[in-house]
């Protein structure tokens, strides 16, 4: 369709008027190059593919299949906010696949980082694809591509994981956004009526939660991952950091520590807080949350969180350290 290269004359999307200009140009668009044909879309949640379903919903409404994977590695509430949002919200033709089980059982006793990244990208793609093949006529694929994926790595955003649909499904792309900068994206998606807590969201790696649960993921290491990293993000918020700090999560390693509960030996593992600040995630620097709200957070998660018995903080930056554990 348009060119992969953003015209210099084209203004840069910072108001509603604006944004609904842009999705008035992408409707006709869209409705133009699919005619009535069918697109389908791994909807991930994250904010760019929620912004492409919302804008291809008011394009081409239920000729639009949205297939939302739960990999079991999601924050808590993601995936149930995806359903509320797109299928109660905008009736939207949305496939819910619970995948749980199958990428738990193939990460069993995997503990090596880029071994669990391949198995769980993998993974996606084969659900995707079983999913694709059941589906008749379908012949346009939509991608969250951003224009910062185009400068990047050629248009193919890699963690989107479609790279590997079948060669015989000839899906031609759809991608309306792909010539708009992030912080465009989040004025288009608000415009469209889409939450702020989805359309800010952080930044979260494809692989989610199972880059956190570190080395070999177990289903009640991962829940207290989970639990404890939603208390994070809820402290946060309630603390005015949501929106201020870049990315903050948990991550829990793979040993125990010992303690005492209610006067017995509670052995746990250790949920590590991690905050950072960044402008493109190349480097990063610590956010320097108050003490008050450190030791809040810590008697929460020990006293709420099964299996957790310490809480601690990582101080460091990147380099030496990355973003993500693993
Ligand atoms: P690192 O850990 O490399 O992370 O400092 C830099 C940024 O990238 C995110 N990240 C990922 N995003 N797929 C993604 O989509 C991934 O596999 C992945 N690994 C890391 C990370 O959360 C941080 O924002």
């Amino acid at each position: 369709m348009n060119s992969n290269v953003r015209p210099d004359t084209m203004e840069r999307i910072t108001t509603k008027e604006l944004a609904d200009k842009f999705i008035a140009e992408q409707v006709e668009l869209v409705r133009k190059q699919v005619g009535d044909k069918k697109v389908l879309l791994a909807l991930s949640g994250g904010v760019d593919s929620s912004v492409v379903a919302a804008l291809l919903i008011k394009a081409i409404g239920k000729q639009l299949v949205c297939v939302h994977v739960n990999h079991g590695l999601m924050r808590k509430g993601e995936s149930e906010q995806v359903i509320e949002v797109f299928k109660e919200g905008l009736d939207a033709n949305l496939i819910y696949i619970d995948a749980t089980d199958r990428f738990l059982g193939l990460l069993e006793g995997v503990a090596e980082p880029e071994k669990k990244r391949k198995i769980i990208g993998g993974e996606f793609i084969e659900v995707f694809n079983e999913e694709a093949k059941k589906l008749e006529s379908v012949d346009f694929l939509a991608q969250g591509t951003i224009y910062p994926d185009i400068l990047e790595s050629d248009g193919v955003k890699a963690h989107h994981n479609v790279g590997g649909l079948p060669e015989d499904m000839k899906l031609e792309l759809v991608e309306p956004v792909k010539l708009l900068y992030k912080d465009e994206v989040r004025v288009v998606g608000k415009a469209l009526g889409l939450p702020a807590s989805m359309v800010d969201r952080q930044p979260f790696p494809g692989p989610g939660l199972g880059v956190r649960c570190l080395g070999a993921i177990t289903r009640d290491r991962l829940h207290a991952l989970r639990e404890a990293d939603a208390i994070l993000r809820e402290e946060f918020a309630n603390n005015g950091l949501e929106g201020k700090v870049w990315q903050y999560f948990i991550a829990v390693p793979d040993f125990k520590s010992v303690g005492v509960k209610d006067d017995k030996r509670y052995e746990g593992w250790p949920a590590i807080i991690r905050a950072v600040n960044t402008v493109d995630a190349m480097t990063a620097t610590i956010e320097e949350i108050p003490y008050a709200l450190l030791h809040r957070i810590t008697d929460r998660i020990t006293s709420e969180v099964p299996g957790i018995n310490r809480v601690l903080l990582d101080l460091t930056p990147k380099p030496i350290g990355t973003i993500e554990w693993e």
